[in-house]
């Protein structure tokens, strides 16, 4: 088979977007190619407005399933596409069956979805967030009502912290950010004693404890942005480091360990932009009773004024 250049591969893109009225949404742990290559990339809050909004008939969405799905739930006229499969090992700790089963050991507790959660997961759910807005929904529910929050015991915990409610936590977690321990922190803390520390709050207690700030991958591009610091250690998913760099060239970032890799959200290569689009796959489908229950809590998180 004929291998194509990266301009070729680009150019090819180029056409098809065109011709399949598409857009490229990526995530801001995509490869600094998949990143450079799409018209859009930010967080999960950013690329679900972006995909409510968009007026293209394509969503070609550089990322994990989760986000691929809601985007599918909050445009359910326009063809989704992901262009290889890449789950969420947090995402598929929590199956809709069980948290049904779940909620019914805590009757009146109002139930919130990290959006790294199946649609199955959100149509169980009366609120959706991301790590861009988990807290302040958390704090703007009433205070009478216990809180489910499904699946990611570190972010719910950190919402039960900065808010004073009590969570009633599922047990699921990023492989992830699990991987920062307070060793490693300390070490790079000790190497880098100048660097801002900025934390991904899907990081387990032991180590937001030692953040100088918790924030969504968004949240962590802004700040370096107006930030008058010059070193920073980051503390989430290495492809982050690729934006920042090119945004910031004066500035230097420090991963807090080079573990920090997501293997699903590495899996795409310029090739399966082109053949996503070529191919129109893989189209994400939703039964249209799933996809309206699960639409309900991810409309009200995208219509929460703080
Ligand atoms: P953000 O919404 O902060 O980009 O996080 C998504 C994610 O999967 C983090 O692991
Ligand atoms: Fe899921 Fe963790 Fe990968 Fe984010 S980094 S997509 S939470 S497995």
């Amino acid at each position: 088979m004929k291998q194509y250049s990266n301009a070729e591969l680009l150019e090819k893109l180029a056409a098809l977007k065109k011709e399949r009225n598409a857009i490229i949404l990526a995530h801001n742990y995509q490869l600094g190619e998949i990143q450079d290559a799409a018209d859009f990339c930010g967080d999960s809050l950013e690329l679900s407005l972006k995909a409510a909004k968009s007026d293209c008939s394509v969503l070609l969405f550089a990322g994990v399933r989760f986000m691929a799905e809601t985007a599918k739930i909050l445009s359910p006229d326009k063809t989704v596409l992901l262009p290889r499969e890449a789950g969420c090992d947090m995402a598929d700790m929590a199956d809709g069956r069980a948290l049904a089963e779940f909620k019914k050991l805590h009757p009146g507790a109002l139930t919130v979805c990290y959006v790294n959660s199946t649609a199955a997961v959100k149509a169980e759910c009366d609120w959706c967030v991301t790590s861009a807005n988990a807290v302040d929904i958390v704090r703007s529910l009433p205070g009478d009502k216990e809180i489910i929050f499904v699946p990611d015991r570190n972010l719910g915990a950190y919402c039960g912290e900065q808010t004073g409610r009590k969570m009633i936590l599922w047990d699921g977690y990023c492989p992830v950010h699990q991987r920062i321990t307070p060793g490693v922190i300390k070490a790079r803390k000790k190497e880098f004693p100048e660097s801002e520390l900025l934390m991904h709050p899907e990081a387990p207690k032991s180590v937001r404890d030692l953040a100088d700030r918790l924030l969504s991958t968004g949240g962590i591009l802004r700040y370096v942005r107006e930030s008058r610091e010059k070193s920073f250690i980051i503390a989430t998913e290495i492809g982050i480091l690729h934006r920042l760099r090119a945004e910031n060239p004066d500035k230097v970032f420090i991963s807090a360990t080079e573990e920090l890799v997501c293997p699903w959200m590495k899996v795409l290569r310029l090739e399966d932009l082109v053949n996503s689009l070529e191919n129109m796959t893989i189209q994400i489908e939703l039964p249209e009773e799933l996809r309206k229950k699960a639409e309900a809590p991810i409309r009200r998180m995208l219509e929460f004024k703080k």
